[in-house]
């Protein structure tokens, strides 16, 4: 070998002229996450002038009504997309038929209101789902010993949430129970009560995923007997199921879907990718609890940089094709981000 050969490999591309600076990595940089394309979701408790934090979640809390409206003000300041809203239902309203669901007085309905009289503008997702409302932490109704949601009497009861959820004014509805046929049913349950205009956004690849397990927590959704594992297999997509994913977006914009999405998003990025090759509608991604807390549990510990690790995991997000990123972090993000 020569001396030559040795220190110069006579190489056309070197790709690492691009990177040589910041501002040469930054007018090549590919993708961009603005801060309104981000939705916070946020916790409801019932009472006046509270907050409670929310252990397995680090940083985030259950907020009472008064509370929420002080904490969307903030959120709408800092520029971001949206709101999406998930009530701490009193165990004492739990029933296994969730009942309290369609209680027009019910806390969440009582919060969307709310918000939406403070703010006209504001995009508020209404999630609609039993599992804040049964007893055994299920997105359905059960049969006397039947051993999974009933499928067409639960949607039956997703279908007047999502009317008293249009009524209060939330400016979507989001049916996360992975029941079959709820979005068309949906979709024309608003249409006939006058609310064609409400928007339907579909928890259309919504996987049986472990990552839910702070989520339950804080929604107070697990069982006594059953502490992380509430088992949603019969109704939730299979994570190794990529083909049934596609199947699943397919079918709600066929029934009328107006944004789809994906859940969870980190480990899911190639559903992502594929769900933006496969439609022209809008695609969301919901970066789920379990996806916040690992990130925040390991940066406590010192083993990894909270803020440059989630900024990745939001770019990879956005990176993978997604247009709208639910996540835990939104807030955070926005703040470091207009500093
Ligand atoms: C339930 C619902 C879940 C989440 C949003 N809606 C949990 C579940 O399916 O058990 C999870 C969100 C998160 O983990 O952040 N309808």
């Amino acid at each position: 070998m020569s001396d030559k050969k040795k220190y110069d490999l006579g190489l056309i591309r070197r790709p690492r002229r691009l990177r040589q600076t910041l501002s040469l990595r930054s007018i090549t940089q590919e993708t961009h996450l603005e801060i309104s394309k981000l939705v916070q979701p946020l916790f409801v408790i019932n009472g006046e002038h509270c907050t409670e934090s929310v252990e397995s979640m680090p940083g985030i809390n259950r907020y009472s009504i008064d509370l929420l409206v002080k904490e969307c003000k903030k959120l709408i300041d800092l520029g971001l997309g949206g709101v999406a809203l998930f009530p701490k239902v009193d165990s004492s309203l739990k029933c296994n038929l969730a009942k309290e669901a369609l209680n027009p007085n019910s806390l969440i309905y009582l919060a969307i209101s709310e918000l939406r009289k403070n703010f006209p503008e504001l995009t508020i997702i209404a999630d609609l789902a039993l599992d804040p409302y049964t007893k055994n932490g299920h997105d359905g109704i059960f049969e006397v010993g039947g051993v999974s949601p009933v499928n067409d009497a639960t949607v039956e009861i997703i279908e007047e949430m999502a009317i008293l959820s249009a009524r209060a004014g939330a400016t979507m509805v989001a049916p996360s129970d992975m029941m079959d046929g709820r979005v068309a049913a949906v979709r024309s349950a608003l249409d006939a009560n006058g609310f064609k205009s409400t928007l339907i956004l579909a928890y259309s690849a919504k996987f049986a995923s472990a990552f839910y397990g702070p989520f339950r927590d804080a929604i107070g959704s697990k069982t006594d007997n059953s502490k992380n594992k509430i088992d949603k297999s019969t109704y939730q997509i299979n994570p190794p199921n990529r083909r049934e994913a596609l199947l699943e977006l397919g079918l709600d914009e066929d029934e009328g879907a107006d944004i789809l999405m994906v859940k969870p998003a980190g480990p899911y990025l190639d559903i992502i990718r594929e769900a933006r090759e496969s439609t022209e509608l809008p695609i969301a991604a919901y970066q789920v609890s379990g996806e916040y807390s690992q990130m925040v549990a390991a940066a406590e510990r010192g083993w990894l940089d909270l803020k440059s690790c989630r900024d990745e995991s939001l770019i990879a997000i956005k990176r993978s094709g997604a247009d709208i990123i639910l996540s835990y972090f939104a807030k955070d993000y926005a703040i470091d981000l207009s500093e």
